[in-house]
């Protein structure tokens, strides 16, 4: 059984249809790659699966469960968590805060308990510190960690929200152009983050981006969308050279592939 399953996912908005018929399938412990020109349906299908958009018709399984009349919070739990296209943190608390209020989300304590500091509250809060710090150094964000978010550069802040959104302990992150905006070193250190979230923390990754080198280079295997259809589906070799895929990034022109919004 596939972790993720969308079976012909449909999102019509008005007279456009963003995702068309969409199938694929997302295999526990893999790196999937989910790619395409700009318009192609990327976000808008992060967006079904997290529950954001109620899709028009088809399926999402997650762990063999529909998860597609659920809401957001309810997929939530269950494991699938997700960053955005444009950076969401609190800009005003630190590093550290801004990744230990994404774990107290979890926390099991009650109110009672925080209030009369019993010993669950303490023990819980001590691994809440835990984590943050181990994920603080994953992300290499230790120095920063008392700076504000919004004092951070770019490529930070992006790690950051990487950061947050593992402090959830999800089964499954879903990635929005993770890499936009960072420079060639930062891009390829993320590339290797990337690796080491799905190893270190038994972690299944979706992530899109519109830049096969980034995808190819670390997905096992890659989903391809245009116009909100699925062009193509496969280990990254094959896509590389599947003709249709080379059409819709190379165009008529032959000038490159599609630039970053
Ligand atoms: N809430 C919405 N209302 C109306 N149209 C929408 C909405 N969200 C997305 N769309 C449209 O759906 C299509 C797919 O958009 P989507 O954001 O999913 O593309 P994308 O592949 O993520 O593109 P990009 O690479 O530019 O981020 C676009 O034509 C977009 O304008
Ligand atoms: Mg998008």
């Amino acid at each position: 059984m596939s972790l993720l399953e969308t079976k012909n996912l449909t999102k019509q908005f008005g007279g456009l249809t963003a995702v068309d018929n969409v199938t694929f399938t997302v295999e526990e412990g893999s790196i999937t790659g989910l790619i395409g020109p700009n318009g192609a349906g990327k976000t808008t299908v992060f967006n079904l699966i997290t529950g954001i958009y109620k899709v028009t018709s088809g399926q999402i399984l997650f762990e063999g469960v529909p998860i597609h009349d659920r809401e957001p919070h309810v997929i939530a739990g269950m494991g699938i968590t997700r960053t955005f296209q444009n950076i969401r943190l609190f800009r005003r608390l630190s590093v550290r805060d801004n990744i230990l209020t994404a774990g107290h989300s979890g926390a099991r304590y009650s109110v009672v308990d925080s209030i009369l500091r019993t010993p669950r509250y303490v023990q819980e809060e001590r691994q809440l510190a835990r984590e943050c710090e181990r994920l603080m150094d994953l992300m290499d964000l230790t120095e920063v960690a008392s700076s504000r978010a919004s004092s951070l550069p770019y490529g930070l802040q992006r790690r950051l929200e990487i950061a947050r959104a593992l402090a959830v302990k999800p089964k499954m992150i879903l990635l929005d152009e993770p890499a936009a905006g960072m420079n060639p070193d930062e891009t390829m250190q993320l590339m290797s983050l990337i690796s080491r979230i799905r190893d270190e923390f038994d972690c299944t990754v979706l992530v899109i981006d519109h830049r096969m080198d980034l995808i190819m280079g670390i997905c096992e295997n890659i989903v391809v969308l245009n116009f909100g259809r699925k062009l193509a589906e496969g280990p990254p070799e094959a896509v590389q050279t599947n003709p249709a895929v080379i059409e819709a990034y190379l165009g008529a022109s032959g000038e490159g592939v599609a630039v970053h919004a």
